[in-house]
């Protein structure tokens, strides 16, 4: 079976957020399968063009229709790590910095979308099937269904975050789209274009990144304004929960991290006392770490942090956040650090190698999400041994257990309310937990067992574009 991946940002290429470790990872693994080729197809920014010019072929130009205008796609090639990225070049819309945020990245993604369909017949891989990733992609899998570019294409639409949706005036449908007006229904939504909208409408079937997620997204209170849609498709939704690439994040052989481990203790405090050195908190590795690394937006719960921090800071801890985003939340952080000088550093900025540092050094790690539709943080955080204390909300109630003393399972903590005096009281309980040697050592065991590579959830999605193709085999017959 030949997949073509459709998504705006991929790992080692272009990353904003998880999407791009997703897009990144998953499809390395599946080429390992028998019988199982994908590739990936994405926007050349500049920053891709800078870093890869060397490796990067043209493989040949064409003309997209964008309304009345004719632009030029330059479609280039390179194969990294078993997978053959194409990417679709044009310096009016990608040759920008950063990746999206402007105001025309409706018509950036029409484009795209449209230059991938018409990239279908010329290249010398011919998909079976169309893998597009949220709204940026979600165009592909319209057109794809509209103007049917090669034979028996099936689609499927995956949703890695509901919230953004790619809204565009109802204009920019006879603008921008070159197609019959009877196709405005499957866009539209409120009066609207909306790029997800038509992912979901079209697509043969749709997958979200965890089946807590997956259910949550039919109801109001999550569903982002598309849950009547979602409600309807039930049956073509599944939620498959992501991995993690297991090679890249490992502390035995991290190279940012200062000293290499797998299940030492020891090894971790010396990670912890190094990374105080650096930070400037005081030097004591038997001081309970808790840290968050994250964007600094509203999914995250930062807002819950934010009410309880002074009164968490009371205890005798430390507390790191790494991460930027918005500016009420950086400007918050920034004035509780000043606050809590030998407790709270508030690093705001990012950089891989203290991410990873931090990782090496924490017990906790905090990540109290408003939502989160499969989280991979959590994930990273166990292969490095931190403790992960999270909110039962999506793909964190789907790989997170909290810790039982009864029973002595669980490899974490969670709070099911999104509410700070929770989360204060699961930070505390998790702090007493750390000071009793017999369940924290349970707990350590229960964290070496689990395990989120993406072997179980790449088996998963050969299944599913199995039954996909062979459900094809049989409307045909
Ligand atoms: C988005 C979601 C995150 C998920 C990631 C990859 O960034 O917010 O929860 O892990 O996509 O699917």
């Amino acid at each position: 079976n030949n997949i073509l991946f459709v998504a705006s940002e991929c790992t080692p290429f272009v990353k904003t957020g998880g999407l791009a470790d997703v897009v990144g990872s998953l499809p390395q693994v599946l080429n390992q399968h028998e019988n199982t080729e994908v590739r990936v197809v994405l926007p050349l920014y500049e920053e891709i063009i800078e870093k890869w010019h060397e490796e990067l072929e043209q493989v040949t130009s064409f003309v997209v229709p964008v309304g009345w205008r004719n632009q030029e796609a330059i479609l280039y090639q390179l194969s990294y790590h078993g997978v053959v990225y194409y990417f679709i070049g044009n310096d009016y819309y990608f040759s920008r910095k950063g990746t999206y945020g402007y105001y025309d990245d409706g018509e950036r993604f029409v484009f795209f979308s449209r230059a991938v369909i018409d990239a279908l017949s010329l290249l010398d891989f011919k998909p079976n099937i169309l893998h597009a990733h949220d709204w940026q992609a979600g165009l592909s899998v319209a057109l794809a269904n509209i103007l049917q570019p090669i034979e028996a294409l099936k689609t499927i639409f995956t949703i890695h975050n509901i919230k953004y949706q790619g809204i565009m005036p109802l204009d920019a449908f006879h603008e921008l789209l070159n197609l019959p007006n009877d196709h405005i229904g499957g866009m539209e939504w409120n009066g609207l274009i909306n790029c997800m909208k038509a992912g979901l409408y079209h697509a043969d079937k749709i997958t979200t990144v965890s089946p807590s997620y997956a259910d949550e997204i039919k109801t109001t209170y999550f569903g982002e304004g598309l849950y009547p849609i979602l409600n309807e498709r039930h049956e073509d939704l599944v939620g498959i929960i992501n991995g993690i690439d297991t090679d890249e994040y490992n502390p035995k052989t991290d190279q940012h991290i200062a000293f290499n481990y797998s299940h030492s203790r020891k090894k971790k405090k010396e990670n912890k006392e190094d990374l105080q050195e650096k930070l400037g908190l005081p030097i004591d590795g038997e001081k309970p770490l808790y840290v968050m690394i994250t964007r600094l937006v509203e999914q995250k719960g930062l807002h819950l942090v934010q009410a309880i921090i002074d009164e968490f800071l009371q205890e005798d801890v430390q507390f790191v956040l790494l991460g930027t985003g918005d500016y009420e939340f950086e400007d918050y952080f920034y004035h509780a650090a000043e606050r809590n000088k030998d407790k709270l550093v508030a690093y705001l900025g990012f950089d891989e190698a203290i991410a990873r540092q931090l990782y090496a050094a924490s017990d906790f790690f905090v990540m109290p999400s408003l939502f989160e539709p499969c989280g991979l943080s959590q994930l990273i955080a166990l292969q490095y041994k931190a403790v992960p204390i999270v909110r039962e909300t999506g793909g964190l109630k789907d790989t997170i257990t909290p810790y039982d003393e009864k029973t002595g399972t669980g490899n974490g903590f969670s709070f099911t309310n999104y509410n700070a005096h929770e989360l204060l009281h699961v930070l505390r309980y998790a702090l007493n937990i750390y000071h009793e040697p017999d369940h924290w050592a349970t707990l350590q065991k229960n964290i070496i067992k689990s395990h989120f590579s993406w072997e179980d959830s790449s088996l998963e999605y050969i299944d599913f574009y199995q039954n996909i193709l062979s459900t094809e085999e049989k409307t045909q017959d």
